[in-house]
């Protein structure tokens, strides 16, 4: 057909991604992913849950597959997600104490399997990821004080198993299976949602303005956190300023910044009038507008699937591609921005 290609628009600007499955890897799907899209993540094969269902089980078999499948078609692919509180099995931080209740493991044993799961992906996955998400989703929504990075953190299982530094234990992990392979070109990411609220993403700016500072002292010039991704799960009340003030806030700490799980929820039980169709429509060009304005500091934009249909939020229509993988408004928002 004839639509503008989205990877072609933004060649000189950014990588330009999408999420998906096996399934997703064949026919029509792949033709439309190829034609737009130029790096892959795994939306859900490549999370904890699926890498070590059980302790020191690590069944890499169906990421390998589809990690290898999305390499051999052109793609460039980004690992998600080594540590992160959902779709990560109960033993990597919590036992099931004498009367029954789930409590957290020692700081010692959480510590251990969390350097052992993050060490051994890392190092499985090699030089075939352009990227990992090293932590996904550890700050809170909102944090009243946003400069005591430590009090915004999720009490997440990792948290309270490990406490505070769990974070920086993670991104240590990462980078010494990193140091071992200099030739790797491999970049370390934290990535969260709410990434539009000024609070949290000041939280995430002083976090990794600390963690990184601290890591300087001790190796100069270099950096433990690459990069920071904006999830960019949003919706029609999404402030596009909120959006740029964040993402210029991020690309000040002098990391790399990706938007990293785009889509905007519109409409409501599968359908979306044509009125709100082109409200949505506005909105991505807003956003791309402002993502092509900082492109110098954008690595890659990745928008989370392919098409409403097999959308995490389907029922809200989220994605530039309609169910029957028409392009909608929000697709000539995404390739027209102005
Ligand atoms: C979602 C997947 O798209 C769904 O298929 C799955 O059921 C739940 O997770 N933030 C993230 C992603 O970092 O991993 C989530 O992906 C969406 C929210």
């Amino acid at each position: 057909n004839d639509l503008k290609s989205i990877k072609d628009v933004y060649k000189k600007d950014f990588l330009i991604g999408n999420a998906i499955a096996a399934e997703d890897m064949e026919g029509i799907r792949l033709d439309l992913l190829k034609k737009h899209f130029n790096v892959m993540t795994a939306g859900n094969a490549m999370k904890p849950d699926a890498l070590q269902p059980t302790k020191g089980n690590f069944t890499f078999a169906d990421a390998d597959k589809l990690v290898d499948k999305v390499l051999s078609e052109g793609f460039k692919m980004h690992g998600h997600t080594l540590v992160w509180h959902q779709q990560s099995p109960a033993w990597l931080n919590t036992k099931v104490d004498a009367s029954g209740n789930s409590i957290p493991l020692s700081r010692e044993e959480a510590l251990t399997n969390l350097r052992t799961h993050i060490k051994t992906v890392v190092e499985h996955y090699g030089n075939k990821v352009i990227s990992w998400d090293v932590v996904n989703e550890g700050m809170n929504d909102n944090p009243t004080n946003p400069s005591d990075w430590k009090a915004a953190l999720r009490q997440s299982p990792w948290y309270q198993a490990i406490g505070p530094d769990y974070m920086e234990q993670a991104f240590l992990a990462a980078r010494e299976v990193l140091d071992a392979h200099p030739n790797w070109d491999v970049k370390l990411y934290y990535n969260d949602y709410n990434d539009d609220n000024q609070n949290k993403s000041k939280a995430i700016y002083y976090m990794v303005k600390e963690l990184n500072e601290k890591y300087a002292k001790t190796h100069p010039g270099k950096l433990l956190i690459d990069g920071v991704g904006m999830q960019a799960h949003y919706n029609m009340s999404t402030n596009p300023s909120n959006v740029e003030l964040s993402l210029e806030r991020f690309i000040s700490l002098g990391v790399e910044v990706s938007i990293t799980e785009l889509d905007v929820q519109a409409g409501s039980d599968f359908k979306l009038t044509d009125e709100v169709a082109d409200a949505q429509g506005y909105l991505y060009a807003q956003l791309f507008d402002i993502y092509k304005k900082h492109a110098a500091n954008i690595s890659r934009v990745t928008i989370w699937g392919l098409d409403d249909g097999t959308s995490w939020r389907s029922s809200t229509n989220p994605l530039p591609f309609d169910k029957n993988l028409q392009a909608k408004p929000a697709f000539t928002g995404v390739v027209d921005p102005t």
